[in-house]
């Protein structure tokens, strides 16, 4: 069934995602804040809009990929979608931001929450695992176009798929910090790099430290998920509730860090390689 979807935010994601919905079959506006993205969108079959607001007039489903709440309700702000349309979100926002947006769409304007697990290579694949929130008719009127996607798992209403999605990478961004900070202390102690790899791929690490690994020895790594966004997702987990005195929160204050000297644009294994390094100069200093 081909639809005819808006797709406002051609970022990393963005743009992938777009592409494969043009490619798909469905009728896709583009539309991206800085021009010039969108020009291989246009090229894989999508129409270039000149605005959000041309993008989003006579499009029942209008999909945003925008970096954060303040983007998203931003945007959203300013533009009027058609009575009936379908509004799916799915930037890593949290679900006080999903409430929010819903406060504010008018109730002609449906809304499902559908934040994404996987990176750039899964959303140019169409291999992302999509947490879709929502009620069951509405996720329904989207999954033609969400399944070109990914696979859409249901989670539940209205801002569950926020809130898993915040759970998640919880749990993967923690991984990596922690992962840092164990090459790190094997540096201190006189372990290679390499050496210390190849043990914790036998932990409960060993998932991310696979991934990690050719990220980290790489001498160039472009950026697949920033490094500012990953201290994005820990700052709204702590917004919604996680433990003040845990973890996560220390691992967000590592993350802060490493973005206050700049690192915030570079891919998020740029916190492993400063743990990593970090400790180990502490050691010689
Ligand atoms: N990258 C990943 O691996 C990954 C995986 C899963 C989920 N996510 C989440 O998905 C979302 C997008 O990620 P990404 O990696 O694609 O981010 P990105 O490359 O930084 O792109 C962000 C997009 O948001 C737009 N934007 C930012 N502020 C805006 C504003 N005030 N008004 C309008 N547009 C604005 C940017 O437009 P400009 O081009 O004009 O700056 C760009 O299109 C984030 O919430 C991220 O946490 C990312």
């Amino acid at each position: 069934m081909q639809l005819r979807i808006a797709f406002l935010g051609l970022g990393r994601m963005g743009l992938p995602m777009a592409i494969r919905l043009a490619r798909a079959g469905h009728d896709v506006a583009v539309w991206n804040r800085t021009a010039g993205r969108a020009a291989e969108a246009i090229a894989a079959g999508a129409h270039g809009a000149a605005s959000a607001q041309e993008a989003v007039a006579g499009r029942p489903l209008v999909i945003t990929m925008l970096s954060d709440p303040d983007a998203v309700l931003g945007l959203l702000d300013g533009l009027v979608l058609d009575p009936g349309a379908t509004l799916v979100e799915m930037s890593t926002i949290g679900p006080d931001a999903v409430a929010e947006l819903r406060k504010r769409l008018p109730a002609e304007v449906a809304l499902v929450d559908a934040p994404v697990l996987g990176s750039v290579p899964q959303a140019e694949g169409g291999a992302l695992h999509i947490f879709a929130g929502g009620t069951a008719e509405d996720v329904a009127r989207c999954a033609p176009a969400l399944s070109a996607l990914g696979t859409v798992e249901h989670v539940g209403p209205l801002g569950d798929g926020a809130a898993v999605k915040l759970v998640v990478n919880v749990a993967t961004i923690n991984s990596a910090v922690l992962l840092g900070e164990a090459l790190g202390l094997a540096a201190r102690l006189g372990i290679a790099r390499e050496a210390a790899f190849d043990a914790l791929g036998r932990t409960t690490l060993g998932p991310i430290a696979g991934v990690m690994r050719p990220r980290v020895t790489a001498s160039h790594q472009p950026t697949l998920f920033s490094l500012g966004h990953a201290e994005k997702d820990l700052r709204l987990a702590v917004a919604a509730g996680a433990r003040p005195d845990g973890v996560i929160v220390a691992a967000r204050r590592a993350l802060a860090e490493a973005h206050a000297t700049g690192l915030g644009d570079e891919d998020v294994s740029a916190i492993v390689r400063a743990l990593a390094d970090g400790d180990s100069s502490s050691q010689s200093g």
